[in-house]
């Protein structure tokens, strides 16, 4: 079913007002690249729409706001976020989309959970959305548009090289992995090697 276009100004509101000019710019940019992946490999657009437009919907949070969303509404904190909150952005933004504007679609809900770190099992559009944050037009960096142009051909393969990127970087900065993303790694290349054997 398409989006509801007052929804979608409301939501679009809702982001310009909570998040910095860049970020919003950002959210636009994924927007942009989700539907335009969407399209190309068959996946829902409007699904793809909703999950980019509010995936980062409290990346601005304070620390201690998204710890208190986490609990309260029963979603256990591990260690790694207890360090570092930020890392909760993504398993919190549903909450916000289910109250704000009733987003209660699933699909769409995981693909905001998994966005930043992948997972272990990740369907179509939890791949999408997780490239498109890494790829959208607003991103400087040269790994982007390589992975846009890999991603137009084969989406998968453009995970993996969005988790390769990530891990190196968090590497480089000598900062801890988080469990979901190196399981995220893991069960991808497995899965990989498998099929090519
Ligand atoms: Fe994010
Ligand atoms: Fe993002």
């Amino acid at each position: 079913m398409a989006n509801d276009p007052e929804q979608l100004s409301r939501i679009e509101a809702y982001l310009s007002e909570n998040l910095s000019p860049a970020r919003f710019k950002h959210v636009l940019g994924v927007r942009e690249t989700a539907v335009a992946l969407a399209n190309r490999h068959g996946i829902d657009a409007d699904q793809a729409e909703l999950a980019a437009l509010l995936h980062d919907c409290t990346k601005e949070r304070l620390d201690n706001e998204l710890v208190a969303l986490a609990k309260h509404n029963g979603l256990p904190v591990d260690e790694y976020e207890k360090q570092t909150p930020g890392l909760l952005h993504g398993k919190v933004a549903p909450f916000v989309a289910t109250e704000q504007f009733g987003v209660t679609d699933e699909v769409v809900c995981d693909a905001m959970r998994c966005h930043s770190t992948g997972a272990v099992k990740m369907g179509p559009l939890d791949q999408l959305l997780f490239v498109a944050d890494f790829c959208e037009p607003n991103r400087p960096y040269t790994a982007a548009q390589e992975v846009r142009e890999l991603a137009e051909r084969d989406l998968e393969a453009a995970v993996l090289e969005v988790m390769q990127f990530k891990l190196r970087k968090t590497l480089l900065k000598k900062q801890p992995v988080h469990p979901d993303s190196f399981h995220a790694y893991n069960a991808l290349l497995n899965k990989r090697n498998r099929e090519t054997v």
